[in-house]
């Protein structure tokens, strides 16, 4: 379910409203993004942070599009990866069991940057800390529905495909007869 998350964002309207100030589009159109572009944030900002610029320099090599756009991908099993123009927000899952999984959120900065006097992440780490704990808070929040007694199936729409792939490699990996059927 936090890869399904990692992997829609008509939730981000209602649930991080500082991030969409930072990135319209996810407000907008968040079923329908055009990722292998970028994804633009607005006029002025270029990376995830609480004021949407940084002192880091964006990473070498960099065209001109990806020092002002985002990107994401979602690496199966459990790697989520968020890269903005200066550092890379990278998420391993570690699932303990059905109902608890620990999310190491990594940080990587260029050498470079981390080399240099007054090296401080604390302005990508503040706004990433805000945007997980709306993201786990919402989680956990359809984890309680889905163990109602009341829940049998959930449904995904044509633009929850990405989502469904999810369900789909796991379900693949389940040995016979632990396959839900939903
Ligand atoms: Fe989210």
């Amino acid at each position: 379910m936090i890869l399904e998350n990692c992997n829609e964002c008509y939730h981000c309207g209602p649930v991080h409203p500082e991030l969409c100030a930072l990135v319209p589009a996810f407000a907008r159109g968040g079923g329908d993004l055009d990722w292998d572009a970028g994804i633009p944030h607005r006029d002025g900002a270029w990376t995830f942070t609480v004021t949407g610029t940084t002192s880091r320099a964006p990473f070498p090599g960099l065209s001109g599009k990806a020092r002002t756009r985002h990107h994401g991908e979602l690496v199966l099993p459990n790697l989520m990866l968020s890269l903005s123009a200066d550092h890379v927000a990278a998420f391993t899952v570690w699932p303990h069991d059905a109902g608890h999984t620990t999310v190491v959120c990594d940080f990587l900065f260029h050498p470079d940057e981390i080399g240099r006097d007054g090296f401080d992440p604390g302005d990508a780490v503040a706004f990433w800390d805000l945007v997980n704990r709306q993201d786990w808070s919402i989680c956990e929040q359809v984890q309680d529905g889905m163990r109602s007694r009341m829940f049998t199936t959930g449904y995904l729409a044509p633009m929850e495909q990405p989502s469904a792939d999810v369900g789909r490699y796991v379900s693949a990996r389940l040995p016979a007869g632990q396959i839900p059927d939903h």
